[in-house]
């Protein structure tokens, strides 16, 4: 079944079929082209969809979280403690969790970040807890009283998996063997009575380990051999001990921990050398060790020249999109290194921070990397989803950076107030696409020109989910012309075609306590008639449909 969309201008689609109207409005309209002609010519898109030929399984991991100790992510915007007078179960806000449980969160990385090579499990189990500084973070001071428990109660409560990142930098191998042995070991150790007396009985699950976080930098600095050597140790010595999750010789556990590599941080050549250091040492890996995933991080920020979150215009809309569409390079540089050692693609890149990084909020403390969460986020999620969509055959993995009150959230809290983001409703949006199969489709994406800004106008993704339901995601990047969208479903026996679009009134409109609801997806249905679907995309908007 071939699927032909066109996207291109409503004025002229509508001529076409009043070839009358054009008498009419011809001297107007050429006064227009006259007036429009360099973004006019820019404007003419067309796409095609091959249902027929389908791709890569979009991983559901892919629509994954970052939840770290750093600002109001962890207390206050899920920890509020079982005493809070904000309804609570065992201490975790349960506003968030329900929240979150419509995402269908496939998975939560934890407990960070840079806090992760400073976090000691111990200090965060039991009944009384060590009291530290947060020096990463504002300095300020962690209680820990969310500790291994209380993240994996939360965990449960949102219905998603664990994704624990162990201290390689400040920590040894012989601790974070510990920790794994404390939550996944089935047996009666003696760390496994500690769980028990601690209230947890049974072995928790941890779906993917991260062996350290930026150890380049604020995980310790290190030369690109000396952490393959470390990440060897720890990928051998950490082990998952939960019956559920053992390798079976010869089958494939789908519960079997994931082991992921710290891997490259963005662009700088360094990278280059510390990515092609780890895959050459996976390449050649006996069987003591192995890594099923190598991370990246990659923000869409200007480091010289923090963007503001809010209260911003076209231009700055236009030039953080530009620059969040480098993902897509990054992507293809560095699946270009790992094909070389791993041509059969069995390490996952897994993009587990990304995200736009703003100045922090005014009033707030700088290192708590406070931000608001605008359209122009919501669009900037949606370009991103989309390009690890294209690649899903290597990347299986992504998590937005952060969860909840950091960076580009999904959720704001403030006491008992809560607000969902931009970012909240297109990840909701995009729950179909978890595991979906991606079927290709093709676009002349046109232009979209701002000021000295010009980016691809329209970016589209589909896939099939379990059912065979084809699922359309169409972005309109352009801040002021709508898209007409012609979709020809003659093969697909289609009648319907309902969705939902997200967009709002201007570039920089946020969601706040006082007003939730400036920026929440709307019902939107495709015209089918004759084989033909029809759809009017608004500007600055995304939108998922599916073909029914
Ligand atoms: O997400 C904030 C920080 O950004 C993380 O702690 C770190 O890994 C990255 O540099």
């Amino acid at each position: 079944m071939a699927l032909i969309l066109n996207v291109q201008f409503q004025t002229l689609s509508h001529a076409r079929q009043h070839p009358n109207v054009i008498q009419r409005v011809l001297p107007c309209f050429l006064l227009v082209l006259v007036l429009a002609a360099p973004s006019l010519a820019a404007d003419k898109v067309e796409i095609s969809v091959d249902a027929s030929k389908t791709g890569a399984t979009i991983n559901r991991n892919l629509f994954g979280q970052f939840a770290e100790h750093l600002g109001h992510g962890i207390y206050d915007g899920i920890w509020v403690g079982p005493d809070s007078k904000i309804p609570n179960t065992r201490g975790i806000r349960n506003d968030v969790v329900a929240a979150l449980k419509a995402l269908k969160v496939p998975n939560v990385r934890w407990p960070g970040g840079c806090f992760a090579d400073g976090y000691h499990w111990r200090d965060g189990i039991g009944p009384h807890r060590t009291v530290r500084l947060n020096p990463d973070w504002g300095g300020v001071i962690e209680p820990n009283t969310f500790g291994t428990h209380e993240f994996m109660d939360f965990i449960d409560q949102i219905g998603s998996h664990a994704y624990v990142s162990v201290n390689l930098g400040s920590g040894t191998v012989h601790e974070a063997a510990d920790w794994l042995e404390y939550m996944t070991a089935g047996q009666a150790t003696t760390l496994a009575k500690e769980r028990a007396t601690n209230g947890h009985p049974a072995p928790y699950k941890v779906a993917m380990l991260g062996i350290g976080n930026e150890s380049w930098d604020c995980g310790g600095n290190m030369s690109p051999d000396y952490y393959t050597s470390q990440m060897k140790d720890y990928s051998h010595f950490v082990r998952n001990y939960n019956p559920a999750q053992e390798a079976v010789p010869g089958q494939e556990n789908k519960e079997e921990m994931m082991k992921v590599a710290v891997g490259p941080g963005g662009g700088e050549p360094r990278f280059v050398d510390w990515t092609d250091t780890v895959m050459k040492a996976y390449q050649n890996h006996s069987w003591s060790w192995d890594i099923n995933g190598l991370s990246m991080h990659n923000y869409t920020v200007d480091w010289q020249h923090k963007y503001a979150s809010t209260g911003f215009g076209e231009t700055e809309y236009a030039r953080v999109l530009k620059s969040t569409l480098e993902m897509d390079g990054l992507v293809n540089k560095y699946s270009a290194i790992m094909d070389k050692y791993d041509p059969q693609k069995k390490v996952a890149l897994i993009v587990d921070e990304w995200g736009s990084w703003y100045a922090p909020l005014p009033g707030s403390n700088p290192g708590f990397l406070v931000q608001q969460n605008s359209l122009r986020d919501a669009v900037l999620a949606a370009l991103n989803l989309n390009i690890f969509a294209r690649h899903a055959d290597r990347v299986r993995g992504a998590n937005i950076a952060q969860m909840i009150n950091v960076l580009q959230s999904m959720i704001l809290t403030d006491k008992e107030k809560m607000v969902l983001t931009p970012t909240y409703y297109v990840f909701k949006m995009y729950v179909p696409f978890q595991d979906a199969t991606f079927v290709p489709v093709k676009f002349d994406a046109g232009t979209y020109k701002h000021d000295d800004v010009s980016l691809p106008r329209v970016d589209a993704i589909a896939a099939k989910d379990a059912s065979g339901k084809l699922w359309l995601e169409i972005t309109n990047v352009d801040a002021d012309q709508p898209a007409d969208i012609e979709l020809d479903v003659s093969g697909a026996n289609a009648s319907s075609a309902p969705g939902q679009t997200l967009t709002a009134p201007k570039v920089d409109s946020i969601n706040t306590f006082e007003a939730p609801k400036t920026v929440v997806p709307k019902p939107i249905s495709g015209k089918v008639e004759n084989g033909k679907l029809t759809l009017t995309v608004e500007p600055k908007s995304v939108t998922v449909i599916s073909i029914e």
